[in-house]
């Protein structure tokens, strides 16, 4: 008889592990990246990994794919009582259809339960403004229900039926959980943080970076995950000098340089501000408007929704027509284009090579004035490594004190897929000494990584060859009584006899 077949497990879909000896190279990436990103005096951040949805809503935007399409919601499992308590209510739906219904013990069950329901809605167990209004029809139904049976008796059976009913539908429409999304960016995290933590009373602009993974449910495929990995930075403050969108692009292109991510093509834009950008928007709508027979069905959508990602689009056959529609850089107000020539000589002073995109609106809402991405070589179609822009106005909006914000995302996952594609690899450290050992008198001497069981000296130096180890010390009982040691060279073989301080010395040294 053949064994039952046990199931096997894999990595959900879009996400996947990361194994050595590239999470070696990982740990290089964002090691890297915390000692350039600190020496430009930025400092981390960490924010939990699920926030109220709300929060992306406001922000990244209700329109946009990633609000609309992408986020994972998790729902908090409310306490067992306020479950309880709900079915308490909701038992009586069964009643009123079977005909078991009394209203004297509905009236009853609701006055012991509601009172529980709101401080638990008072103290966040159960959160909400569709709770609340849920939780007033019960209060307003079962009153009404009391004061009939009181003295009145003014409701007549198919009244009292109805609202009975609705008691019951309102109690099985509660959301009982926290509602909770997976974070699917970090800048509206850092926003809330930086608001409740009252950041804006600390002296001068705050640097944050951060480093963590991020959730979008997108189409898996090269490049692009379901749970990814972003490294990003913002700069929250009073000033919104086109030094700082400079100084931030400098940084991130610093990093690129250390980690060898060369051949990679910086485009900027500028999408304007909340003065001159609805006027544009208007203006690029009638224009689609009249072309619209020739764009395909997304961009036909967009043209009410949100006209500025048709310029997105990468539609082969929408670009010729793309290219004919107005351009924001000529209907930008006069601040906005100060601020962008100035942004552009900011990059120029520093040396920077970049690319002016017209077309680079980003896909979340919170950007004005300055956007930019990096692009870089063999990553197919998701070849953005990183993106970024200005978001001035985004603080109020999560209801904070007006404040300046600039800062970029980089996505790690396509930042290492590149690095691997050049070849152009750092060498990272590997194993530098295998002890092959052998008798059992050796073994308690020898105090680091050894293989756990004695083997034949060839098949423990082989094993050494293996593993990539640089040395391989050879530690049998002889050595033991006469304290020399044979350190040998995997590379070359070649061999030497040290004793033990002269075994330290020399590895210390790098061998
Ligand atoms: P984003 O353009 O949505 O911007 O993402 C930034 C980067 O994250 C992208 O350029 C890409 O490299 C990477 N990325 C995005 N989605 C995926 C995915 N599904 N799989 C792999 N990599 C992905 C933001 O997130 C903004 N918060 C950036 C920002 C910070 N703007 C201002 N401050």
């Amino acid at each position: 008889m053949s064994e039952p077949k046990q199931k096997q497990f894999r990595a959900i879909r879009g996400t996947r592990d990361i194994l050595p000896p590239d999470s070696s190279l990982w740990n290089w990436f964002e090691r890297t990246a915390r000692e350039v990103f600190e020496s430009f005096n930025f400092r981390e951040i960490r924010t939990p990994l699920f926030e109220e949805p709300e929060l992306f809503g406001r922000s990244v935007g209700t329109d946009t794919d990633i609000v609309l399409k992408e986020m994972y919601p998790v729902e908090g499992r409310p306490p067992q009582e306020i479950q309880d308590y709900r079915r308490f209510i909701a038992a009586h739906g069964a009643r009123i259809k079977n005909g078991s219904f009394v209203l004297k013990h509905l009236v009853h069950d609701v006055e012991q339960v509601l009172p529980e329901l709101l401080i638990a809605q008072r103290i966040g167990d159960i959160s909400d403004t569709d709770n609340m209004r849920l939780l007033q029809v019960i209060g307003e139904d079962a009153k009404r229900l009391r004061v009939h049976l009181r003295d009145e008796f003014l409701l007549s059976s198919e009244e009292i039926l109805n609202l009975a009913q609705r008691i019951v539908y309102a109690a099985e429409d509660l959301r009982l959980g926290e509602q909770m999304t997976l974070r699917p960016e970090g800048t509206a995290s850092v926003v809330r943080a930086y608001i409740e933590h009252g950041m804006h009373n600390l002296p001068g602009n705050q640097k944050l970076y951060y480093v963590g993974p991020m959730f979008r449910r997108e189409r898996p495929q090269k490049g692009r995950y379901r749970q990814f990995y972003q490294i990003g930075a913002e700069v929250l403050g009073p000033s919104d000098a086109p030094a700082i969108d400079a100084e931030v692009i400098e940084m991130l292109l610093a990093l690129f340089h250390r980690v060898g991510l060369t051949r990679t093509t910086l485009y900027v834009n500028s999408i304007g501000c909340k003065d001159c950008r609805p006027k544009y928007v208007e203006l690029l709508r009638e224009e689609l408007r009249k072309i619209k027979d020739r764009l395909g069905a997304d961009s036909q959508r967009r043209i009410e929704t949100n006209p500025l990602r048709v310029l997105d689009s990468k539609l082969p056959d929408e670009q010729e027509i793309i290219a004919t529609l107005p351009r924001i850089s000529d209907h930008l107000c006069e601040a906005c284009r100060a601020h962008f020539a100035k942004l552009k000589d900011e990059l120029n002073l520093r040396g920077l090579a970049y690319e002016e995109n017209w077309r680079l609106v980003r896909g979340l809402d919170y950007y004005t004035r300055t956007t930019f991405e990096v692009t870089a070589e063999g990553l197919g179609s998701q070849n953005a490594v990183c993106g970024g822009g200005r978001y001035d106005g985004l603080v109020e909006l999560l209801g904070g004190p007006p404040t300046k914000g600039i800062g970029f995302a980089i996505g790690t996952d396509r930042a290492i897929l590149s690095i691997q594609e050049s070849g152009n690899l750092p060498k990272l450290p590997g194993l530098d000494v295998f002890v092959a050992w052998m008798g059992v008198k050796s073994y308690p001497t020898a105090g680091v990584e050894l293989p756990p069981e004695e083997m034949k000296f060839k098949k423990s130096l082989g094993l050494a060859d293996k593993l990539g180890a640089r040395y391989a010390l050879i530690l049998g009982e002889d050595e033991v009584a006469s304290g020399t040691y044979t350190l040998k060279r995997l590379a070359d073989a070649k061999q030497e006899k040290y004793s033990e301080s002269e075994l330290f010395a020399h590895l210390k040294n790098g061998g």
